[in-house]
């Protein structure tokens, strides 16, 4: 019997791990120069958590959910996204009592049963920053900032952040209402989901992915003619601090994001080269949810992205991501006698954290230095019974071809030399 990976998968495999650490390792240390702290919640949650967070009417809780009862009949979700599982650990482990700002990270895998294609699947690693604590318009900039000065450290070029302001939950149901008003005479010409949408969240029409839709949303009403003065000031702050921050960003009122818990600002940051998938991340202001799952009315702001389109643009530009990982030395035996004696030696580079390949299976000289070369180690450390009689080992540099006779010691000699080039 043969099993295939699940549709919209896939696996890391070796030659393209080191990649992913690169950039996982890159994201915890801008991070943490800001100060946020690594956070990992389980990837499974009650489902209800998201469908109270991301909101019933949403592609993730009516289409893309994975969900499942146990054997208990209690009915869960495989997480489709990071910042609700986050706001539940803050409040079940009253972190706003710690401190009141609370600066927390996460990178993990997310589950979305939706269509798979380039830079869209059904697995996907997110890197997420969630701030709790203030609603200070600095911080919906530093959050951008974050994600803007890591993407351009890492090389990326062709960026476009886009921002917006959803409101508060006042100015958004004026908006709705104006919403309902322009779609209302085109109601039988919209797609059954948009019928759905005008109902629940008339907001989401304007981000319908149906061709035959997209003709009437022409003309309708911008959000930010709708926010109230407090949600216009903090709107104006924000884009004020990002211009001093040295941030460029574009003005998209059309942002509408797919999830519920949205308040205030809102943005995408656009990589142009992904085709249709090109969002490489997203987030904004979320000072509802806090109260909405049990917690305190506590503001926040965070974002995500995938890790998989961040690789396929990296890739796009040829932006190099470390190297594959090969070892220090290649140890070649020659001999009865050395090959029992050599273990100990092995032993002693070893435990002075050298990365020393051995194969006992490969017995000739040829064999073990084909497999020297193809490990891509830089020198090979030869040991022969006449070398072990002189109690020297030969280490012969596989680049420049030379090679030198050295002490059999405790594994201090070659130390020395292999230490220099690392
Ligand atoms: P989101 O926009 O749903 O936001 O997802 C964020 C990012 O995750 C996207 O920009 C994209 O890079 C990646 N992504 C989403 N779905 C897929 C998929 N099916 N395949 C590959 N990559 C995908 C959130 O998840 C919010 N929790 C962000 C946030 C944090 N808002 C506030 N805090």
């Amino acid at each position: 019997m043969k099993y295939n990976i699940p549709r919209g998968t896939f696996d890391i495999l070796p030659q393209d791990s080191y990649k992913w650490q690169f950039v996982m390792d890159s994201f915890r240390k801008i991070a943490s120069r800001f100060g946020y702290e690594e956070i990992s919640t389980p990837i499974f949650e009650t489902a209800e958590l998201f469908e109270r967070s991301s909101g019933e009417s949403s592609d993730v809780v009516q289409k893309e959910m994975y969900r499942f009862t146990d054997r208990k009949e209690r009915i869960f979700a495989l997480r489709p996204e990071g910042t609700a599982p986050v706001v539940r650990s803050y409040v079940e482990n009253h972190m706003d009592v710690l401190s009141s700002r609370t600066k927390l990270y996460y990178i993990g895998p997310m589950f979305r049963y939706d269509r798979p294609q380039a830079g869209r699947y059904r697995q996907f690693y997110q890197y997420g920053i969630e701030f709790i604590g203030s609603d200070n318009p600095y911080y919906d900039a530093e959050v951008i900032a974050i994600e803007m000065l890591w993407l351009q450290e890492l090389g990326l070029k062709n960026l476009r952040l886009e921002i917006n302001s959803v409101g508060c939950p006042t100015c958004a149901a004026d908006y709705d209402a104006a919403l309902r008003e322009f779609f209302r005479p085109a109601l039988q010409d919209l797609c059954p989901d948009c019928v759905k949408r005008f109902d629940l969240k008339p907001r989401r029409l304007l981000d319908c992915k149906v061709a035959s839709c997209k003709p009437f949303r022409v003309g309708a009403p911008s959000q930010l003619d709708y926010l109230d003065a407090p949600c216009t000031e903090h709107f104006a702050k924000v884009c004020e601090s990002l211009t001093a921050m040295d941030i460029s960003y574009i003005i998209n009122p059309a942002i509408v994001r797919g999830l519920d818990y949205y308040t205030n600002t809102a943005f995408e940051v656009i990589y142009e080269g992904l085709g249709a998938q090109n969002s490489l991340a997203g987030g904004g202001r979320y000072n509802g949810l806090i109260e909405q799952i049990g917690g305190k009315s506590i503001p926040a702001i965070g974002f995500a992205g995938g890790f998989e389109r961040l690789l396929l643009a990296l890739e796009k530009e040829q932006i190099e991501l470390g190297k594959r990982i090969c070892p220090d030395a290649y140890l070649i035996c020659l001999g009865e006698k050395a090959r029992v004696a050599i273990y100990t030696y092995l032993n002693h580079l070893r435990q002075k954290g050298l990365y020393i390949e051995y194969d006992p299976d490969k017995s000739s000289l040829k064999a073990q230095f084909k497999a020297a070369d193809t490990s891509g180690a830089s020198y090979a450390i030869i040991v022969g019974d006449s070398e072990l009689e002189a109690k020297t080992v030969n280490l012969k540099n596989l680049v420049t071809g030379e090679q030198v006779s050295l002490p059999l010691d405790g594994g201090e000699a070659v130390y020395a030399i292999l230490h220099q080039d690392h």
